[in-house]
C-alpha cells in the first residue's frame, strides 16, 4: 500500500505535502517524493527512505508553488530506489502522477509506448501513466480527456493523483485503491485516507471506483469514465486530531496497546441497551433474518484479522451450533470454493483496503453469496462493497502491528455470537446476561492486564538473545498463539511459530531446547489438563516455559515457569485479555533490540496488492 497526498490552494504546497506524507507514512515508507507547481514551472523532489529524508532534501531547494502532489511508497514493481519513487513524469516533465495500486497490464502498455519511441527511466508499472496522458494530449485532446482515455487503457487497482504544469488544477482517479477529497476554504486536498486531513478540513468526499475528480482551489467536479458528472456524498471528517498524535507514548503501537480499555468502550458504545440488555448492531437490523437463518458462518480475512476470525469461528460454532470456519482470504479465493448462498461470509479488515480480501468479496458476491463487513476505517473500500456490516470504531490504528483492532474485532464478534445464540435459543437468557455483564466489565479487566507491563518488559529483556520462540494454545487459545507469533515476527524479526499445543508431540517438540522459549496459553477456554500434559513434555526436555493463564489457575504450580495471569472472564472473552501480554511482549522485544516499532522493515499498514 502507498500514501498519496495532493494540495491546491493559497498556501505554499511543498511543506503541506510533506506534512501530509508524514501522516501517511504508515501506509508505506521505502521512498517518497513530491512535485510542486506555480504558474510558470513545476519541480520534483524524491528520496529513498523515510519521508524525513525527503523533507531534508526539499529544504535545500524549496520550489515555490501553491499546488502539488506527493507519494510515500511501499514498493511493488521496482526496488526502493530514487528513480522508482513517485511522482513519475512524462518525457517533457510536464505531467506528474502518483499511484497507489498495481497495474496488471503495464507490460503490454510499456511495449506499445516504447515502440512509439517513449523511453522509461524507472522499473515501475506507474510510469506508463504519464506517458499515456502525454500521448493522448499530443493527439489534441485536453488534459481531462487525456486522463479518461488513459484510464480506459488501465487494468488493475489504482488511486491516482495527476498534476499538469500547464493546468491550474489537480486530478484524482479512483479504481480499487482509496482516495478522499478534503474540502477546504479556498483550498482542496487529495489523500489516501482522512488522517492527513484531520485539523485541515471539516468535510471530505470519498471517491468511488471509476470516479475522476477535477480539483481547483475553490471547487471540484467529479466525472465518470464517460465524462458525465457524478455527485458524491459530502461527509463530516470522521476522526479527531488527538487520534493521530502519539500523546506522549514512544510509539503509536505502545499508545494503541494502552488505549485498549478506551477503544473497547468506543467499540461497545451504543450497542448494549441499558433498558433491555439487547445487543444492537444498527448495520445488521435490516438483514438480521439473513444472519439468524444462516446455514454457515464463514470468516474471511488476512493476518491479525484472520486470527480474530478464527477465535470467532470457535465461539460461533460452540454457542450458536451453526457450522463456522475461518479462512485466509488469499487461500479461499484461489481454491475455487463452493459458496453457501444461505450462509453468510464475514469479511474482517482493520483498513478495509486489503486486496486479497476485496478480491474474495467480489468472488463471493459474483457467486451469489452474502458478505457482512467488520471494518475499522469508515468509508473504506470493503466497508462500501459488502452487503451490510459493522464498523468497529476502534479509532485510527497507525502502528503497522495491529493491536486494538484485534481486541475490538474479537469483542464485537463475541457480542454478535451471543446475540445470535440467544435468538436461536442455544444460549439461555441467564447465560446471555452473564456474558453480557462480563463484556461490560472487559475494559476494567484490560486495564488490569496492562499492569503486567513491567513483568513482560523484563521477560522480553531476558529473551533479547533468543532467535526463535514457540507459542502454544488449544481451542480459542490456539488463534491467540498464532497472533502472538505474528506480532513478534513482524516487528522484532525474531522467528516465531504459533501451534496447537497438542500437535507439539507430532514433530515440533524436536525444536525444544533451552534457547527456544515456549509461551503457552492455558485459559479457561481450553482443556487445561491436556495443556498440562504438553507443558510437562516441554519441561522434561529443559525448555523454558512462560504461561499465560487465569489468575486463579494453579495446576502448573509444580512446573518451573514464568507466570503471566489474566483476570477471570467468560471463556469466549479470554482471547481479548490473553492477547494483550503477547502484544506487550512483541513491543518490548522490538524496543530491547533497538528496532522500529511502528514501521518495521518490508511491511506496510495495509496490503492493497494481491
Ligand atoms: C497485523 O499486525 C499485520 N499488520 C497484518 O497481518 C494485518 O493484520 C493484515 O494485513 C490484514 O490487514 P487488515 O485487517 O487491514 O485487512
Amino acid at each position: 500500500m502507498c500514501g498519496i497526498i495532493g494540495y491546491i490552494g493559497n498556501k505554499e504546497a511543498g511543506d503541506i505535502l510533506i506534512e501530509g506524507l508524514q501522516k501517511l507514512e504508515y501506509r508505506g515508507y521505502d521512498s517518497a517524493g513530491i512535485c510542486v507547481a506555480d504558474e510558470k514551472s513545476i519541480s520534483r523532489t524524491r528520496s529513498v527512505g523515510k519521508v524525513e529524508s525527503l523533507k531534508e532534501k526539499f529544504a535545500l531547494n524549496k520550489h515555490k508553488g501553491t499546488r502539488g502532489i506527493g507519494h510515500t511508497r511501499w514498493a511493488t514493481h521496482g526496488a526502493p530506489l530514487e528513480k522508482n519513487a513517485h511522482p513519475h513524469s512524462d518525457l517533457e516533465e510536464k505531467i506528474y502522477v502518483a499511484h497507489n495500486g498495481v497495474l496488471e497490464n503495464y507490460k503490454e502498455l510499456k511495449d506499445i509506448l516504447q515502440k512509439k519511441g517513449y523511453t522509461f527511466t524507472s522499473d515501475t508499472d506507474t510510469e506508463v501513466i504519464p506517458h499515456l496522458i502525454n500521448m493522448y494530449k499530443a493527439e489534441g485532446v485536453n488534459i481531462k480527456e487525456a486522463i479518461i482515455k488513459t484510464v480506459k487503457c488501465l487494468t488493475g487497482a489504482y488511486g491516482l493523483a495527476v498534476i499538469d504544469k500547464d493546468e491550474e488544477c489537480l486530478y484524482a482517479v479512483k479504481n480499487g485503491s482509496p482516495l478522499v477529497l478534503g474540502i477546504g476554504d479556498g483550498e482542496m486536498y487529495i489523500s489516501s485516507d482522512e488522517i492527513p486531513l484531520i485539523g485541515k478540513v471539516e468535510n471530505t468526499v470519498f471517491l468511488s471506483d471509476g470516479d475522476i475528480a477535477e480539483i481547483r482551489a475553490s471547487e471540484y467536479q467529479i466525472f465518470d469514465i464517460n465524462n458525465f458528472i457524478v455527485e458524491r456524498e459530502v461527509n463530516e471528517i470522521q476522526n479527531e486530531a488527538e487520534n493521530i498524535s502519539k500523546e506522549g507514548f514512544a510509539y503509536f503501537m505502545e499508545k494503541e496497546i494502552f488505549n485498549q480499555p478506551q477503544s473497547i468502550k468506543d467499540s461497545m458504545r451504543g450497542r448494549i441497551s441499558k433498558d433491555n440488555n439487547e445487543i444492537i448492531f444498527g448495520g445488521l437490523m435490516d438483514h438480521w433474518g439473513k444472519v439468524q437463518n444462516a446455514t454457515s458462518i464463514n470468516f474471511i480475512a488476512c493476518g491479525t484479522s484472520y486470527h480474530a476470525g478464527m477465535v470467532a469461528a470457535y465461539n460461533f460454532e460452540n454457542i450458536t451450533r451453526v457450522s463456522s470456519r475461518a479462512e485466509y482470504a488469499s487461500e479461499f479465493l484461489y481454491r475455487h470454493p463452493v459458496i453457501d448462498k444461505s450462509g453468510i461470509y464475514v469479511a474482517i479488515s482493520q483498513s478495509g483496503e486489503t486486496k486479497d480480501l476485496l478480491s474474495a468479496i467480489e468472488y463471493i458476491k459474483k457467486e451469489g453469496g452474502t458478505v457482512m463487513g467488520l471494518v475499522n476505517v469508515v468509508g473504506s473500500s470493503i466497508s462500501r462493497i459488502t452487503d451490510f456490516g459493522i464498523h468497529i470504531h476502534a479509532g485510527p490504528e497507525i502502528g503497522v502491528a495491529s493491536t486494538k483492532a484485534f481486541t475490538s474485532q474479537t469483542l464485537l464478534l463475541s457480542m454478535l455470537a451471543i446475540k445470535l445464540a440467544k435468538d436461536k435459543g442455544t444460549l439461555t437468557k441467564e447465560e446471555y446476561i452473564g456474558i453480557k455483564n462480563e463484556i461490560l466489565d472487559i475494559p476494567r479487566k484490560i486495564q488490569k492486564v496492562l499492569s503486567c507491563n513491567d513483568d513482560i518488559k523484563k521477560l522480553a529483556e531476558e529473551h533479547s538473545d533468543k532467535n526463535n520462540t514457540l507459542f502454544l494454545g488449544r481451542g480459542v487459545d490456539y488463534p491467540v498463539a498464532l497472533e502472538g507469533a505474528l506480532k513478534l515476527k513482524e516487528i522484532s524479526y525474531v522467528h516465531a511459530e504459533g501451534y496447537p499445543a497438542a500437535e507439539l508431540k507430532h514433530g515440533v517438540i524436536a525444536l525444544i531446547d533451552k534457547d527456544m522459549p515456549s509461551i503457552v496459553l492455558a485459559t479457561k477456554g481450553t482443556n487445561i489438563n491436556k495443556v498440562l500434559g504438553n507443558v510437562e513434555e516441554i519441561n522434561a526436555r529443559g525448555g523454558e516455559i512462560v504461561m499465560i493463564s487465569d489468575e486463579d489457575q494453579d495446576v502448573f504450580s509444580h512446573i518451573p515457569h514464568t507466570r503471566i495471569s489474566i483476570p477471570n472472564t467468560h471463556p469466549i472473552l479470554t482471547p481479548i485479555l490473553s492477547a494483550i501480554p503477547l502484544q506487550l511482549y512483541a513491543y518490548h522485544s522490538v524496543v530491547v533490540r533497538g528496532r522500529n516499532v511502528d514501521q518495521p522493515r518490508n511491511l506496510a499498514k495495509s496490503v492493497t496488492v494481491e
